[in-house]
């Protein structure tokens, strides 16, 4: 029987002070087990993110193992810039808080949610979808993955003739596997398939589009993008009367 995980719910207030240093801004989001806020350090001013969970034995060594992955990738532009860890206690509850930057912009999912009829316009989801692809041909050639890549883990924020993308929310799975990364293939898909409004638009989608997308079916995409660099390649190459 599967054991019930503690999760945090602390609903902070802005205004909190979260350990010594940082104040609470304002609630950015919650998940299974966590809550992420915008702080701000008390001393500088200077805005972080602050992802917390209850401080138990295995979110501890999770919460180092993200740093470290973190840390690892802290070169490529499109991770998330860790920062540290901390033990703070909150109403009596124990919790581990990783600091990070707080990433400018919007979920990638409200940005499509704020166009008409919820999708994006193919040119401009292209550019996302270029982007991301990009960014995670970097994450695989330092020898990791993301493997939870979606369209609320990719904040966005449009400049100029593109867009500044970051990705949050890296889990760890244990080694880097060729299996694993194909996994970021066919999630970095499915986020240009969620942008482009999904099935309903499919039909009346430019055939450049369908050829990236292939109808989600996996072995194709596989086959036809085996590695993201390939996809990146075939993205900088294609025919755009195909
Ligand atoms: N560094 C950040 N900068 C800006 N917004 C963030 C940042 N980190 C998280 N967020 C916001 O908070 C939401 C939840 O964060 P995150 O994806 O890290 O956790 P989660 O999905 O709740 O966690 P988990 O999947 O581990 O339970 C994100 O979708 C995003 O909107
Ligand atoms: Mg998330």
């Amino acid at each position: 029987m599967p054991t019930r995980r503690p999760v945090v719910d602390l609903k902070l207030t802005p205004g909190t002070m979260l350990g010594r240093r940082y104040r609470v801004e304002a609630h950015l989001g919650r998940g299974a087990e966590g809550e992420v806020y915008h702080v701000v350090e008390a001393a500088t001013g200077i805005p972080r993110a602050a992802k917390l969970t209850p401080a138990d034995r295995r979110n501890q060594r999770t919460a180092a193992r993200i740093a470290n992955k973190l840390e690892h990738l802290r070169e490529c532009p499109i991770v998330l810039q860790y920062h540290h860890a901390e033990h703070v206690t909150i109403r009596r509850q124990r919790v581990v808080v990783l600091f990070s930057e707080l990433c400018p912009g919007e979920p990638l999912q409200r940005f499509v949610d704020g166009h008409r009829g919820k999708r994006l316009p193919p040119y401009v989801a292209l550019q996302v979808f270029y982007r991301l692809v990009v960014g995670l041909e970097e994450v695989h050639d330092a020898g990791e993955y993301h493997s939870d890549v979606h369209t609320e883990n990719i904040i966005v924020q449009p400049r100029g003739v593109g867009f500044r993308m970051k990705l949050i929310d890296f889990y760890d799975w244990g080694k880097a596997t060729r299996p694993k990364q194909q996994q970021d293939i066919l999630q970095a898909v499915r986020v240009f398939h969620d942008m482009l409004g999904g099935r309903p638009h499919y039909a009346k989608l430019p055939g450049w589009a369908k050829y990236f997308l292939a109808g989600l079916n996996n072995t194709r995409l596989l086959k036809r993008f085996p590695t993201m660099a390939a996809l990146r390649r075939d993205l900088e190459m294609f025919d755009w009367d195909m």
